[in-house]
């Protein structure tokens, strides 16, 4: 049978879609359990209900981290999820939330990690000068964008860029690497080894 996924967005939603697109595709042997997102305006959460998917708006405003991350908790149980995947989840986790699901949660983060961290990635990138940026696929930890690195895509810095037009670049690449992590993860067919996630040989 296969796994489910709870994935949590704040916002636009096209790596939800790209998840989405890599499961219809049989890319990606998976079922979307649910779509859970932080703030009601959330545009992916149309998209996501368009596709028929069950999608549910829970409202972190206001509330404090550990008892918003109790009702996430609930709703990710109540859809019996296997693997929970941020899709731009723009909030940070508390410890209690991580612990729930050690090693069973997964983020993409718009940079080359452990490069620009937290918010505005690429415009950190543009600013900092760099001449390449991309991508991180990574395992959650306490910790801003911290956890084991599964992979990553490379993306150069064009002479020109703007942080919008770059990061459309890098969004290319996020929505290839991300579903391939993900898969990656629910296949087991990885080890853990300090911060070095290794694939198993065939
Ligand atoms: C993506 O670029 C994702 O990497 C980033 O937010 C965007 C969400 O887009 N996430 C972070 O910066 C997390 N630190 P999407 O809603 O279209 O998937």
């Amino acid at each position: 049978m296969s796994k489910r996924l709870g994935i949590l967005i704040s916002g636009r939603g096209s790596n939800l879609l790209a998840i989405a697109d890599a499961i219809a595709a049989h890319r990606l042997d998976a079922e979307i359990a649910v779509v859970i997102s932080n703030r009601l305006e959330a545009p992916g959460i149309a998209l996501a209900r368009e596709r028929g998917l069950h999608a549910v708006a829970l409202a972190s405003k206001g509330l404090d981290r550990e008892a918003y991350d109790h009702q996430l908790i609930d709703e990710l149980r109540r859809s019996r999820v296997d693997l929970v995947c941020l899709a731009g989840y723009m909030r940070i986790l508390s410890g209690h939330f991580i612990r729930e699901f050690h090693q069973r949660i997964l983020n993409i983060h718009p940079s080359l990690l452990p490069a620009f961290p937290g918010l505005d990635a690429q415009h950190q990138a543009l600013e900092h000068g760099v001449k390449f940026s991309g991508c991180t696929a990574h395992f959650v930890e306490e910790g801003l964008d911290s956890g084991p690195i599964i992979s990553q895509a490379v993306v150069p810095v064009l002479a020109d860029d703007t942080a919008d037009a770059l990061s459309t670049r890098i969004l290319e690449e996020e929505h290839r690497i991300y579903p391939e992590a993900i898969g990656l993860v629910l296949s087991g067919q990885y080890r853990i080894e300090g911060r070095r996630v290794r694939r198993n040989l065939k």
